[in-house]
């Protein structure tokens, strides 16, 4: 069974009394170490369909397994393990805390999983430098540039080496060539830890830098 399986997923909305159908049955298989594109117009569901592939939100029906674990009958805390050991998330919004610093941003996450500061802190300078942002330990957020604060965004996603990596539209709000260097982040995470990608992205020049591009449409992912 493939890394990551997605098997009829369904979720609707309900909204002012009406329900919205967003995904009508989302099939899809990704091998360990892929790197793959989903593209799509605006509300056409690709956040909520990484929102569930992030186990962030639960599908009203079918299955997703991960590691050809299924993920549908396991507890709220195995949940909350799994999300911990095996997904990273890079949102649109880098979420950057405001008053820690980039280092202590990106530690955070040892933290939380009781990591040991020694081992966190080295981890996570090593990824600050892998990203070019050595020089950048003891900023604020509010001091860095749009593509620098995307790059500590990644760095804590990846400070817990998770195998999956979901990232939705990081390089929304970049110019070109921030942008760019954002991408070259992934790329590297991919190439030097075999970090299985799933990038949301309007950006088709960037799509085409992954292995597979999916078109989510009419509720279900359709490969271009
Ligand atoms: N909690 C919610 N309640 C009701 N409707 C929702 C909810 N979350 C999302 N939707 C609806 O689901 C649809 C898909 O939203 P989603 O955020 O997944 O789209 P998207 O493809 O990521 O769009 P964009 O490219 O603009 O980010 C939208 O029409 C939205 O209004
Ligand atoms: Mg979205």
């Amino acid at each position: 069974m493939s890394f990551l399986v997605l098997q009829r997923i369904r979720k609707s909305f309900f909204y002012l009394n009406k329900r919205v159908e967003i995904l009508k049955g989302v099939n899809l298989s990704v091998e360990k170490g892929e790197k793959i594109a989903i593209v799509g117009p605006s509300g056409v569901g690709k956040t909520t369909l990484l929102h569930i592939i992030g186990t962030l939100e639960k599908p009203d029906s079918g299955e997703l397994f991960l590691n050809g674990k299924s993920l549908s009958l396991i507890s709220e805390s195995e949940l909350a393990e799994v999300r911990k050991r095996f997904i990273g998330f890079v949102f649109q919004m880098h979420y950057l805390l405001p008053e820690l610093n980039v280092l202590e941003n990106v530690v955070l996450p040892g933290k939380l999983a009781g990591l040991k500061d020694k081992e966190a802190g080295e981890r996570a300078r090593a990824l600050l430098e892998l990203f070019g942002l050595g020089e950048r330990l003891f900023y604020k957020p509010s001091h860095l540039s749009g593509g620098e604060r995307q790059r500590v965004a990644i760095a804590r996603a990846l400070l817990l080496d998770p195998p999956l990596l979901l990232a939705d539209e990081p390089t929304g709000n970049l110019d070109p060539q921030t942008a760019e260097e954002v991408i070259q982040a992934f790329l590297k995470a991919n190439k030097e830890a075999g970090t299985t990608l799933i990038l949301v992205t309007h950006n088709l020049d960037f799509a085409k830098k992954m292995d597979k591009i999916f078109l989510l449409k009419s509720g279900v992912l359709i490969k271009l």
